[in-house]
């Protein structure tokens, strides 16, 4: 199975269709897939994208036109957790470069650090704290598995998603996230120990993705919607059912930003 076979399944589907940016869509948040003008594939028809899945995601790829911008909604992503492999969105994010793809906009369910970033908020990712100590790229055997992850969120994609979200009147604050393996949640010392390494919020995804779609080329943004503070931070019970409650919240939010910041794309 190559990235290859996936691609002519695809195009098959979609003729010569060139979505620009890719979304990856975290725990709840996979509503704007279902107001895409355009076609959907089922991740079980496609070699190589996660079949198992995790309750909350919707496992499809959907290609076409939102707000006029051709995109390919990933409807769900494989995460570390299942699998132990760090690399498991690899060849989906390998078919979305190949596809002409440039962008890729990820988006995450996360527990915050910080009061002034609560449940219900959107936090505009800057930069990561690999906290898994996992890469993607090990055993990767080409020179290009060094991958500068400096400016890894892109800063002009960034400075957009802020405009939209202020010309909106949506707080959009800033922060690092740090990447936890899960599929447990972070013990309340653990919490204590990333926050004193500079995070700002903590989530089981998002970052081997940025980390692949650096090493295929692609322009990097990430949004997290904050569905509970984090372990011992909040009074919230934490749990999968909570993120998957919560999520919609801030997804709303997220949604308006998205259909802004796609609008002002060419601007
Ligand atoms: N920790 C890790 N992942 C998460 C959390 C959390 O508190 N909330 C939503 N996803």
């Amino acid at each position: 199975m190559s990235a290859q076979d996936t691609l002519k399944i695809i195009r098959d589907r979609i003729g010569d269709a060139k979505p620009r940016i890719a979304f990856i869509l975290g725990s709840g948040l996979g509503h704007i897939a279902e107001t895409v003008d355009g076609t959907a594939i089922d991740y079980a028809d496609l070699p190589g994208f996660p079949h198992a899945g995790v309750s909350g995601h919707n496992p499809k790829l959907v290609i076409g036109k939102l707000e006029g911008v051709e995109v390919a909604i990933l409807g769900g992503r494989a995460h570390y957790y299942e699998s132990g492999q760090a690399d498991a969105m690899r060849l989906p994010l390998e078919v979305m470069a190949a596809l002409g793809v440039e962008t890729l906009f990820l988006t995450n369910a996360c527990g915050s650090f910080r009061a002034d970033i609560p449940p219900g908020e959107l936090m505009l990712i800057n930069d990561h704290i690999n906290f898994s100590g996992r890469s993607p790229l090990i055993g990767e055997p080409t020179d290009r598995r060094f991958v500068n992850l400096t400016d890894a969120y892109d800063p002009d994609l960034r400075a957009r998603l802020s405009a939209a979200a202020e010309g909106l009147g949506i707080p959009l604050k800033e922060g690092v996230y740090a990447w936890y393996s899960g599929p447990n949640f972070e013990t309340p010392a653990e919490i204590r120990a990333i926050k004193i390494l500079g995070a700002d919020a903590v989530g089981m995804s998002t970052v081997p993705e940025v980390i692949l779609g650096r090493f295929l080329g692609l322009k990097c943004c990430a949004v997290s919607v904050v569905t509970n503070m984090a372990a011992g931070l909040g009074n919230e019970h934490i749990s999968h059912e909570h993120t998957k409650a919560s999520a919609p919240v801030g997804a709303a939010k997220l949604e308006r930003i998205i259909r802004v910041f796609l609008r002002g794309l060419d601007a």
